[in-house]
């Protein structure tokens, strides 16, 4: 999406494009599509069901039907297929955890004055609580739960045997991917409490049994191990250019020679740093909540992992519409071996099994 305000009326739409969002989340406050259900409800009814006035429940509903997730009929209500599932907390497809983490983003956002001027995130003087690490785990998995099947599919891993998921999470890549590859072992990396998370799902799934879990700091320890390829999704734009630059070091000597670091991330792609619109504004999301983090474009990231000693980099081109972030994936590679010195190394190991 490309947004140009330029002039006046622009500004008031671009302005209140609140309006939609905060209905939403009157919705999601009343638990609203979990009363409705798989039922239709008339309004007087449903007014005493939520313990709201008809009037306010009727407008609300009302912009609810506008915007496609109810269904109405005179006074009639029902929900729509999206409503009925992942939005109903009584539906097996419910995404309540994502859906708590934006509603709780709401009221952070409201406080963004206080970063812009401070700089820091909202909660720099928090501990991380275990209990938020798991909430945060699950609401990643409700995020990606489609995407990652999506991106497994268009992503080649031919001939991989071992992938690394760092900074996995939920460990929804890496389920994902070793469902798609079934000669493929995968290793979950992430803290204690998101790991305990990942071990839940992929006990609910037969790909699980190839998962394996590496609790560290990725920022700090080394990686133990080497593999064909390191997935890293999501965790670039939590930190400074520096310190990516240090687990991209840290990530080099953990590949194999010819190995493959594949990036996933919210890239700004022009020379501003100002587009896609959606990367651009989730940088304000890493100013609320990280102490260094934001979004980069391609060419910075780029050049630090040319810096830490990747050979190649690439845009790996996912299906419009089938990605995480619009152009959001980048392929660096490990110089591999070349067949000469293959060769000599095969040569030598001979000569020293023959004496
Ligand atoms: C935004 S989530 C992304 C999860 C998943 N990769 C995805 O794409 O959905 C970032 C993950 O990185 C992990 N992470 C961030 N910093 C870390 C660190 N220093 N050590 C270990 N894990 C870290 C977080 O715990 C979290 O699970």
């Amino acid at each position: 999406m490309k947004r140009s305000i330029k002039n006046f009326e622009d500004f008031r739409d671009a302005l209140s494009a609140y309006r939609l969002p905060r209905v939403l989340l009157a919705a999601l406050e009343l638990n609203l599509f979990t009363v409705i259900g798989r039922n239709t409800w008339l309004l007087p009814d449903l007014a005493r069901e939520v313990k709201v006035s008809e009037r306010g429940l009727s407008i609300l509903c009302r912009n609810l039907a506008t915007a496609g997730l109810l269904q109405k009929q005179g006074s009639r209500y029902r929900n729509s297929a999206l409503a009925a599932t992942a939005l109903n907390a009584d539906d097996p497809a419910y995404r309540g955890s994502y859906l708590g983490l934006i509603k709780n983003h709401w009221n952070d956002w409201l406080r963004l004055m206080e970063s812009v001027k401070t700089g820091e995130p909202l909660d720099k003087d928090e501990p991380e609580a275990p209990d938020y690490r798991r909430q945060f785990t699950w609401a990643m998995h409700h995020r990606t739960l489609e995407t990652a099947p999506m991106i497994a599919s268009q992503l080649s891993l031919k001939g991989v045997k071992t992938l690394l998921d760092l900074g996995g999470g939920p460990g929804t890549y890496a389920m994902a991917f070793l469902s798609k590859n079934p000669a493929l072992r995968a290793t979950v990396c992430d803290r204690p409490a998101a790991l305990e998370v990942a071990k839940e799902i992929a006990a609910t799934h037969k790909a699980g049994a190839r998962l394996s879990y590496l609790g560290l700091d990725l920022l700090s320890d080394e990686i133990p191990g080497r593999f064909d390829v390191i997935w890293y999704s999501n965790v670039l734009h939590i930190y400074s250019p520096e310190q990516n630059l240090g687990v991209f070091r840290r990530v080099r000597d953990a590949l194999v020679d010819g190995g493959r670091l594949i990036i996933q991330d919210a890239f700004l792609h022009d020379r501003e740093g100002l587009f896609p619109e959606e990367a651009a504004l989730f940088a304000v999301s890493m100013l609320l909540f990280t102490e260094s983090g934001n979004t980069y474009s391609v060419a910075d990231t780029t050049a630090w992992l040319k810096e830490a000693g990747f050979s190649s980099v690439r845009t790996v081109k996912m299906a419009k519409g089938k990605e995480d972030w619009e152009g959001g994936i980048l392929e660096a590679r490990v110089p591999g071996v070349s067949s000469k010195t293959r060769a000599l190394r095969r040569r030598s190991a001979q000569n020293s099994r023959s004496h």
